[in-house]
């Protein structure tokens, strides 16, 4: 008999790939996969710790599921096992348990592969399960080869934990250490992958660039290695990673952006402030001139580098001046994209204990606004300088409007235009007529695939 299995993720490409993972193990036990969560026989939230707004999103949430799932029971429908996974569940494991007793299961991000036991033992009645340990053995040994999801563009998880420990995060204590996969186990998950129609694999992990998996010869291989491995594969088109650390751009990385061709001209990396003295107290470990320096090297190697980073404001101790630092820093490095966030203590690390220094929420959303208006300024003047070029856009899905396709350019724009849809799938060249804020229009070049009219 098939069951219905409701999935909702909240939080980074990470939780993504996890959401995913979690519909492959419970496929064999005969759980499909639905968007309606009102008659779900199981209801998974994979949350999300980062900032506060986040993670309260787990409890408003809840209360939803525990409205249909007494309905279900009332109309005599049978049960919904409700379970919280992800970064909430691994911080607020025993808060859920308490606040929610409807809750069936609570696990962290390291223990889903544990679900078929934890089913069982909730079929035999055993009452609440929380699993939130470190288990020893990596899930990763235990997730079945057969994926549901088959994506053109997929997530492919190499490293997950990280050990930086930035004063502002709670990703160490919610991912646990740093853990990085074999090569060999990430090469035959992405040949599957790619036998099963992907064309684009982004590489994932919350450090991914610090990643150090064992190696064909046995001993560690980098992530650049994996990435020149990776590139040999027939039928991968392009490759992406994210997300990275400044510190950890070593030569060999920067030099596969200049090697490797697949490799897209496309980097997130977050350096969150300008000012040096934030720098430090946020435990970054770096200075703003030492990200310049990355950055110039880099676009030294692969001058059409596209940008990404991330940016927090009101980090405890910020004052004007050294906020004015953080928007010359975009200034002088010119973003195409990037995400920003106002400061958001969080329960257990060292900067929530800054009591004295918090800043003012009101100053917090100005900084904010400011910030965004000269991000949203560089993000237009990045697509608006594509009008008239020709790029190349993996084709990928239907767009809104009657006959319209969607894809991605090598810079991570969107990309729309009119096509019909059998030529989703195709890598095409496409003439950008317009570039606007958050978007490219363009159209089909003429004979830049084989069946173009
Ligand atoms: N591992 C990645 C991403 C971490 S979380 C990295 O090192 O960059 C994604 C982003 O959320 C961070 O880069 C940071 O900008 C933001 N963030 C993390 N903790 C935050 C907090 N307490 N308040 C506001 N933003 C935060
Ligand atoms: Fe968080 Fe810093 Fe680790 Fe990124 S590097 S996950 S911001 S502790
Ligand atoms: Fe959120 Fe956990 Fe990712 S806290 S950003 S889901 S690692």
């Amino acid at each position: 008999m098939t069951k219905k299995l409701y999935i909702s993720t909240y939080g980074c490409q990470m939780n993504v790939y996890d959401s995913a993972r979690m519909a492959d193990i419970l496929s064999p036990l005969g759980y499909t996969l639905t968007d309606q969560p009102n008659n779900a026989d199981m209801a998974i939230l994979n949350t999300c710790h980062i900032r506060e707004k986040a993670s309260e999103k787990t409890f408003s949430e809840l209360g939803r599921l525990r409205n249909m799932k007494q309905a279900k029971q009332k109309a005599d429908k049978g049960d919904m096992i409700i379970a919280v996974a992800g970064c909430v569940a691994q911080a607020e494991g025993a808060e859920i348990m308490k606040r929610a007793s409807y809750v069936d299961m609570v696990f962290g991000p390291q223990s889903y592969h544990k679900l078929p036991e934890m089913l069982a033992e909730a079929a035999r009645g055993s009452g609440h399960i929380l699993e939130t340990n470190f288990p020893i053995e990596p899930k990763f040994d235990y997730l079945p080869d057969e994926a549901i999801d088959k994506n053109l563009s997929a997530f492919l998880t190499v490293q997950e934990g990280c050990d930086k420990f930035c004063a502002f995060c709670v990703v160490p204590y919610t991912r646990g250490a740093e853990f990085s996969r074999p090569t060999s186990d990430i090469v035959s998950e992405a040949k599957r992958m790619i036998a099963a129609g992907t064309r684009e694999i982004t590489l994932l992990g919350q450090n991914v660039n610090a990643y150090h998996g064992v190696g064909p010869n046995g001993q560690s291989a980098s992530l650049a290695r994996l990435i020149y491995e990776l590139a040999e594969l027939e039928g991968l088109e392009r490759l992406r990673y994210t997300t990275s650390h400044p510190l950890e751009m070593t030569e060999d990385l920067c030099e596969a952006h200049r090697d490797v061709d697949i490799l897209m001209p496309y980097l997130h990396l977050p350096v969150q402030a300008g000012s040096d003295k934030i720098l430090e107290a946020m435990n970054r470990r770096h200075t703003g001139a030492q990200y310049r320096r990355i950055i110039e090297k880099l676009r030294s190697y692969r001058p059409d580098l596209a940008l990404s980073g991330d940016f927090i404001v009101g980090f405890p101790g910020e004052t004007d001046k050294d906020f004015e630092e953080t928007l010359q820093l975009i200034r002088d490095v010119e973003y195409a994209q990037a995400y920003s966030f106002k400061y958001s203590p969080r329960p257990g690390t060292p900067a929530a204990a800054l009591d004295g220094q918090m800043i003012p929420e009101d100053v917090k959303s100005e900084r904010l606004s400011r910030l965004q208006a000269l991000l949203n300024e560089q993000q237009l003047n990045f697509n608006k300088s594509f009008e008239g070029k020709e790029i190349s856009v993996l084709l990928e899905r239907e767009g809104k409007r009657e006959g319209q396709l969607i894809g991605r350019s090598p810079y991570m724009q969107s990309v729309y235009l009119q096509s019909p849809p059998h030529r989703i799938g195709r890598i095409a060249k496409i003439i950008i007529e317009e570039g606007n804020a958050n978007s490219l229009r363009g159209k089909l070049k003429p004979g830049s695939i084989a069946d173009a009219a």
